[in-house]
């Protein structure tokens, strides 16, 4: 069985709390980092790594003096990452977005998140928005990939400026881009 099929098997199993049956495609790997610094020791952070497509992706992005802290609440798909990843940037950190600020204390140069927020209360999914606003640099990103569009409204309640931008495959996808803009 490729690569691929088995990661749709382990998504649809998880279906509740993945949200999806299949990766993210290859075009939504690319435009949710443009908005990543490639200069030197930046810290970034990942929402929903599941086995690890956008992860790939950002660590090909970075520095080689930054780094990534990646949060996954499924412990297999970070034992899947941790197997099949392996470089001394990634930090593996298997719990949710929720929880932050409990793992989290420096500047934030960019969040690039895939978790699902429409199985989420309207409480929660504003508390990760919030929190993640609050870690983030001026001037730095929050970019989202979802199904639908209707949790944009969420990010523009805590960010100054948000673009969706949307890619049609057979489930449409939707990037939100979203600035932190604090004029000083
Ligand atoms: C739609 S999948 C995306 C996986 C992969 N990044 C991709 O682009 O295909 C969503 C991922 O978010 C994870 N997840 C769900 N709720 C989460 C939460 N509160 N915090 C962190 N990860 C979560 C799921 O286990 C799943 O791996």
């Amino acid at each position: 069985m490729n690569q691929k099929l088995k990661t749709s098997l382990a998504f649809a199993k998880n279906l509740l709390v993945t949200g999806a049956i299949s990766e993210t495609s290859r075009q939504v790997e690319i435009d949710i980092c443009k908005h990543i610094s490639k200069e030197n020791s930046k810290v970034i952070v990942e929402f929903g790594m599941g086995h690890g497509n956008i992860t790939q992706e950002i660590l090909n992005t970075i520095s080689p003096t930054s780094k990534l802290y990646t949060f996954e609440v499924n412990k297999s798909f970070c034992n899947h990452v941790k197997n099949n990843i392996k470089d001394h940037r990634l930090i593996i950190i298997n719990d949710g977005a929720e929880n932050l600020k409990l793992h989290i204390k420096e500047d934030i140069n960019a969040v690039i998140s895939s978790i699902p927020f429409s199985f989420f209360s309207k409480e929660k999914g504003l508390s990760i928005i919030q929190n993640a606003y609050d870690l983030l640099e001026n001037n730095a990103y929050y970019s989202q990939v979802l199904y639908t569009k209707f949790n944009f409204k969420k990010f523009q309640q805590v960010f100054e400026k948000c673009e969706m931008t949307s890619n049609k495959n057979f489930f449409t996808e939707y990037i939100y881009h979203c600035k932190k803009v604090i004029k000083v």
